[in-house]
Protein backbone atom coordinates (compact mmCIF):
# COMPACT_ATOMS: atom_id res chain seq x y z
CA UNK A 1 0.00 0.00 0.00
CA UNK A 2 1.39 3.27 -0.75
CA UNK A 3 0.18 6.43 0.99
CA UNK A 4 1.11 9.99 -0.12
CA UNK A 5 0.77 12.87 3.16
CA UNK A 6 0.70 15.79 2.56
CA UNK A 7 1.49 18.34 5.45
CA UNK A 8 3.56 21.69 6.73
CA UNK A 9 5.28 19.79 9.94
CA UNK A 10 7.14 16.94 8.00
CA UNK A 11 9.26 16.72 11.11
CA UNK A 12 6.43 15.41 13.31
CA UNK A 13 6.45 12.18 11.40
CA UNK A 14 9.79 11.06 11.57
CA UNK A 15 9.79 9.76 15.60
CA UNK A 16 6.01 7.80 14.53
CA UNK A 17 7.89 5.93 11.68
CA UNK A 18 10.54 4.72 13.50
CA UNK A 19 8.81 2.29 15.57
CA UNK A 20 7.05 -0.92 16.38
CA UNK A 21 4.88 -1.87 13.69
CA UNK A 22 4.59 0.93 11.59
CA UNK A 23 8.56 0.92 11.12
CA UNK A 24 8.22 -3.05 10.30
CA UNK A 25 5.48 -2.39 7.62
CA UNK A 26 8.14 -0.16 6.54
CA UNK A 27 11.03 -2.51 6.31
CA UNK A 28 9.06 -5.18 5.12
CA UNK A 29 8.15 -3.23 2.11
CA UNK A 30 3.49 -3.85 2.84
CA UNK A 31 3.72 -0.16 2.82
CA UNK A 32 5.51 2.88 1.06
CA UNK A 33 5.13 6.13 2.92
CA UNK A 34 5.81 9.77 1.15
CA UNK A 35 6.06 13.14 2.97
CA UNK A 36 5.65 15.95 0.85
CA UNK A 37 6.15 19.12 2.44
CA UNK A 38 3.39 21.91 1.60
CA UNK A 39 5.82 24.66 1.10
CA UNK A 40 7.59 22.81 -1.42
CA UNK A 41 4.44 23.18 -4.12
CA UNK A 42 3.91 27.19 -2.87
CA UNK A 43 4.46 29.66 -5.89
CA UNK A 44 4.98 32.59 -3.22
CA UNK A 45 7.94 33.42 -2.90
CA UNK A 46 7.98 33.44 0.73
CA UNK A 47 6.74 29.50 0.50
CA UNK A 48 3.35 31.12 2.25
CA UNK A 49 0.81 28.65 2.24
CA UNK A 50 -1.92 30.39 4.20
CA UNK A 51 -3.62 33.30 4.21
CA UNK A 52 -6.59 34.71 6.11
CA UNK A 53 -9.94 33.97 6.12
CA UNK A 54 -12.35 36.35 3.51
CA UNK A 55 -14.97 37.67 5.81
CA UNK A 56 -12.83 39.14 8.31
CA UNK A 57 -12.68 35.66 10.89
CA UNK A 58 -9.75 35.58 12.82
CA UNK A 59 -7.07 32.65 11.97
CA UNK A 60 -5.22 32.02 9.06
CA UNK A 61 -6.77 29.34 6.21
CA UNK A 62 -4.75 27.11 4.28
CA UNK A 63 -4.89 28.14 0.09
CA UNK A 64 -5.80 25.96 -2.37
CA UNK A 65 -3.25 26.60 -4.78
CA UNK A 66 0.10 24.59 -3.22
CA UNK A 67 -2.77 21.55 -2.23
CA UNK A 68 -4.08 21.46 -5.62
CA UNK A 69 -0.55 21.50 -7.11
CA UNK A 70 0.88 18.49 -4.45
CA UNK A 71 -2.21 16.14 -5.32
CA UNK A 72 -1.42 16.77 -8.79
CA UNK A 73 2.41 15.69 -8.47
CA UNK A 74 1.34 12.90 -6.48
CA UNK A 75 -1.10 11.97 -9.00
CA UNK A 76 1.39 11.84 -11.90
CA UNK A 77 2.70 8.22 -11.03
CA UNK A 78 -0.07 7.24 -9.28
CA UNK A 79 -4.24 5.94 -9.62
CA UNK A 80 -4.70 7.35 -6.01
CA UNK A 81 -8.38 5.68 -4.73
CA UNK A 82 -8.63 8.23 -2.12
CA UNK A 83 -7.91 11.36 -0.80
CA UNK A 84 -8.10 12.06 3.02
CA UNK A 85 -8.53 15.19 4.76
CA UNK A 86 -8.22 14.81 8.74
CA UNK A 87 -10.60 16.82 10.25
CA UNK A 88 -12.76 17.41 13.36
CA UNK A 89 -15.79 17.48 11.86
CA UNK A 90 -15.55 14.72 9.13
CA UNK A 91 -16.27 10.81 9.42
CA UNK A 92 -15.11 9.43 12.59
CA UNK A 93 -13.00 6.58 12.62
CA UNK A 94 -13.93 3.23 13.33
CA UNK A 95 -12.90 -0.23 13.39
CA UNK A 96 -14.76 -0.89 10.14
CA UNK A 97 -13.67 2.47 8.15
CA UNK A 98 -9.84 1.12 9.02
CA UNK A 99 -10.69 -2.36 7.87
CA UNK A 100 -12.17 -0.55 4.27
CA UNK A 101 -9.03 1.87 3.77
CA UNK A 102 -6.78 -1.02 4.76
CA UNK A 103 -8.09 -2.27 1.57
CA UNK A 104 -6.70 0.30 -0.25
CA UNK A 105 -3.96 0.26 -2.71
CA UNK A 106 -2.86 3.94 -3.04
CA UNK A 107 -3.99 7.08 -0.22
CA UNK A 108 -3.26 10.71 -0.05
CA UNK A 109 -3.71 12.25 3.40
CA UNK A 110 -4.29 15.84 3.78
CA UNK A 111 -3.24 17.44 7.33
CA UNK A 112 -4.77 20.45 8.03
CA UNK A 113 -3.08 23.33 10.34
CA UNK A 114 -4.31 26.76 11.76
CA UNK A 115 -8.24 27.22 10.53
CA UNK A 116 -8.25 24.26 8.16
CA UNK A 117 -8.02 24.35 4.64
CA UNK A 118 -10.31 26.70 1.64
CA UNK A 119 -13.52 24.75 1.61
CA UNK A 120 -12.80 24.87 -2.05
CA UNK A 121 -10.45 22.09 -1.31
CA UNK A 122 -12.86 20.12 0.66
CA UNK A 123 -15.29 20.03 -2.14
CA UNK A 124 -13.18 19.63 -4.89
CA UNK A 125 -10.22 17.64 -4.09
CA UNK A 126 -11.23 15.44 -1.21
CA UNK A 127 -12.63 12.31 -1.76
CA UNK A 128 -13.31 11.66 2.20
CA UNK A 129 -13.29 13.38 5.26
CA UNK A 130 -12.40 11.67 8.98
CA UNK A 131 -11.73 12.66 12.11
CA UNK A 132 -10.51 11.03 15.15
CA UNK A 133 -12.84 11.82 17.76
CA UNK A 134 -14.91 15.34 18.89
CA UNK A 135 -12.08 16.89 20.07
CA UNK A 136 -9.86 20.02 18.19
CA UNK A 137 -6.53 19.01 18.12
CA UNK A 138 -3.67 21.72 16.58
CA UNK A 139 -3.12 19.95 13.48
CA UNK A 140 -3.89 16.87 10.99
CA UNK A 141 -0.79 15.33 11.51
CA UNK A 142 -1.53 13.18 15.46
CA UNK A 143 -4.92 12.33 13.49
CA UNK A 144 -3.25 11.17 10.39
CA UNK A 145 -0.70 8.87 12.46
CA UNK A 146 -3.79 7.35 14.13
CA UNK A 147 -5.61 6.45 10.82
CA UNK A 148 -1.86 5.54 9.43
CA UNK A 149 -1.16 2.97 12.49
CA UNK A 150 -4.83 1.46 12.69
CA UNK A 151 -4.72 0.83 8.95
CA UNK A 152 -1.39 -0.76 8.83
CA UNK A 153 -2.07 -3.24 11.44
CA UNK A 154 -4.70 -4.71 8.92
CA UNK A 155 -2.74 -5.31 6.50
CA UNK A 156 -2.28 -9.21 5.63
CA UNK A 157 1.28 -10.20 6.31
CA UNK A 158 1.76 -6.61 8.79
CA UNK A 159 1.58 -8.55 12.12
CA UNK A 160 2.90 -12.21 13.13
CA UNK A 161 -0.01 -14.84 13.43
CA UNK A 162 0.53 -14.97 16.92
CA UNK A 163 -0.67 -10.99 17.52
CA UNK A 164 -3.11 -11.18 14.76
CA UNK A 165 -5.53 -8.11 14.21
CA UNK A 166 -7.96 -10.41 14.07
CA UNK A 167 -8.24 -10.57 17.98
CA UNK A 168 -8.14 -7.01 18.26
CA UNK A 169 -10.99 -5.08 20.03
CA UNK A 170 -13.68 -4.11 17.41
CA UNK A 171 -12.42 -6.48 14.78
CA UNK A 172 -15.79 -8.99 15.70
CA UNK A 173 -18.18 -6.55 16.95
CA UNK A 174 -16.71 -7.48 20.66
CA UNK A 175 -14.15 -5.44 22.54
CA UNK A 176 -11.09 -7.94 23.55
CA UNK A 177 -11.26 -10.10 26.60
CA UNK A 178 -8.63 -9.44 29.36
CA UNK A 179 -4.83 -10.66 29.18
CA UNK A 180 -2.25 -12.47 31.26
CA UNK A 181 1.37 -13.57 31.68
CA UNK A 182 3.63 -14.47 34.06
CA UNK A 183 3.78 -14.69 37.22
CA UNK A 184 0.38 -16.38 38.25
CA UNK A 185 0.19 -15.01 41.02
CA UNK A 186 1.18 -11.42 42.00
CA UNK A 187 0.89 -9.68 45.60
CA UNK A 188 -2.03 -12.22 46.46
CA UNK A 189 -3.41 -11.14 42.91
CA UNK A 190 -4.19 -14.29 40.67
CA UNK A 191 -4.66 -15.39 37.18
CA UNK A 192 -8.06 -17.01 35.86
CA UNK A 193 -7.77 -20.81 36.67
CA UNK A 194 -8.94 -21.85 33.51
CA UNK A 195 -6.41 -19.94 31.59
CA UNK A 196 -4.33 -22.64 33.35
CA UNK A 197 -6.49 -25.65 32.61
CA UNK A 198 -5.01 -26.62 29.43
CA UNK A 199 -8.27 -27.22 27.81
CA UNK A 200 -8.63 -25.05 24.74
CA UNK A 201 -12.38 -25.72 24.27
CA UNK A 202 -12.85 -24.52 28.18
CA UNK A 203 -10.41 -21.57 27.50
CA UNK A 204 -12.20 -20.20 24.23
CA UNK A 205 -15.48 -19.93 25.93
CA UNK A 206 -14.08 -17.86 28.74
CA UNK A 207 -12.49 -15.98 26.41
CA UNK A 208 -15.31 -15.41 24.25
CA UNK A 209 -17.81 -14.47 28.02
CA UNK A 210 -15.34 -12.09 28.50
CA UNK A 211 -15.55 -10.39 25.44
CA UNK A 212 -19.63 -10.42 25.30
CA UNK A 213 -19.40 -9.42 29.40
CA UNK A 214 -16.86 -6.45 28.65
CA UNK A 215 -18.71 -5.11 25.62
CA UNK A 216 -21.92 -4.88 28.02
CA UNK A 217 -20.20 -2.90 30.25
CA UNK A 218 -18.12 -0.47 28.39
CA UNK A 219 -19.30 -0.33 24.71
CA UNK A 220 -22.99 -1.27 25.41
CA UNK A 221 -23.83 0.18 22.28
CA UNK A 222 -21.54 -2.82 20.21
CA UNK A 223 -24.56 -5.21 21.41
N1 LIG B 1 -7.67 17.98 13.11
C1 LIG B 1 -7.89 18.63 14.27
N2 LIG B 1 -8.61 17.91 15.11
C2 LIG B 1 -8.87 16.73 14.47
C3 LIG B 1 -9.59 15.56 14.82
N3 LIG B 1 -10.21 15.44 15.99
N4 LIG B 1 -9.65 14.56 13.91
C4 LIG B 1 -9.06 14.70 12.70
N5 LIG B 1 -8.37 15.78 12.33
C5 LIG B 1 -8.28 16.80 13.19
Amino acid sequence: MRIDIITCFPEMFSSFFSYSIVRRAINSKKININIHNLRDYTLDKHKKIDDYAYGGSPGLVMMIEPIDRCIAAIKVDNDCQEVIYMAPDGEILTQSLSNELSLKDNIIILCGHYKGVDERVRTNLVTREVSIGDYVLSGGEIPACVLIDSIVRLIPGVLSNEVSALDDSFQDGFVAPPVYTRPREYKGMQVPDVLLSGDKKKIDKWLFEQSVERTKKRRPSLI
